[in-house]
């Protein structure tokens, strides 16, 4: 396998996404309280930090790692080795994530942490491919939507490379 040779999706095309949805982030929780922001590692890390620098609001940042591919097959179970340090007991979370799929580890995700009883918990992702969805999920922030297509880059991988690219490619047969 290897990446696309142009980009699927420009540096300009997802920083334009992000600021749009750092906008819409900042104008929602103007007038909240403790807004933590919980990223999904691995693939969420790029997006978020570009992200979070973009809202101007006093916020707390936590990582969850949730694992449900190795490489590109889906294993079935979605595990959740990594969980947030701090209590999210009455937090305004807002979970970071890097692409939107079937919706089976973002569902999971979101079902743990709302075990944790926050005063909100709402879901902001880069990505989302509407057309993969097999466990409906409710994201309030969406970058960009996609086709069906496999991508790398900006974070996302395949078998762990391609996370620094600055852009985002589709992943091809050799
Ligand atoms: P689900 O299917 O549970 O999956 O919504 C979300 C997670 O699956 C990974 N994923 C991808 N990773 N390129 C990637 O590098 C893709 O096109 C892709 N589609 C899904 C990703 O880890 C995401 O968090
Ligand atoms: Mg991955």
């Amino acid at each position: 396998m290897h990446r696309s040779s142009e980009p699927f999706l420009s540096e300009n095309q997802i920083q334009d996404a992000v600021t749009r949805l750092a906008g819409e982030i900042s104008e929602r929780y103007r007038n909240r309280d403790n807004l933590v922001l919980v990223v999904v590692l691995k693939g969420g890390t790029v997006f978020a930090s570009d992200l979070m620098r973009q809202i101007p609001l006093p916020l707390a940042v936590e990582y969850i790692r949730a694992k449900s591919y190795d490489g590109i097959d889906f294993l079935g179970d979605v595990l959740l080795p990594v969980l947030p340090e701090q209590p999210l007991r009455g937090k305004s979370v807002l979970v970071i994530e890097d692409i939107l799929d079937t919706g089976r580890t973002t569902s999971a995700i979101m079902k743990t942490l709302s075990e944790h009883d926050p005063a909100s918990l709402e879901l902001c992702v880069l990505l989302d491919k509407p057309s993969r969805r097999v466990v409906p999920v409710d994201a309030q922030y969406i970058g960009i939507t996609i086709e069906d297509r496999f991508v790398v880059g900006y974070g996302l991988d395949h078998d762990e490379r391609f996370r620094n690219l600055p852009e985002i490619y589709t992943l091809e047969e050799d």
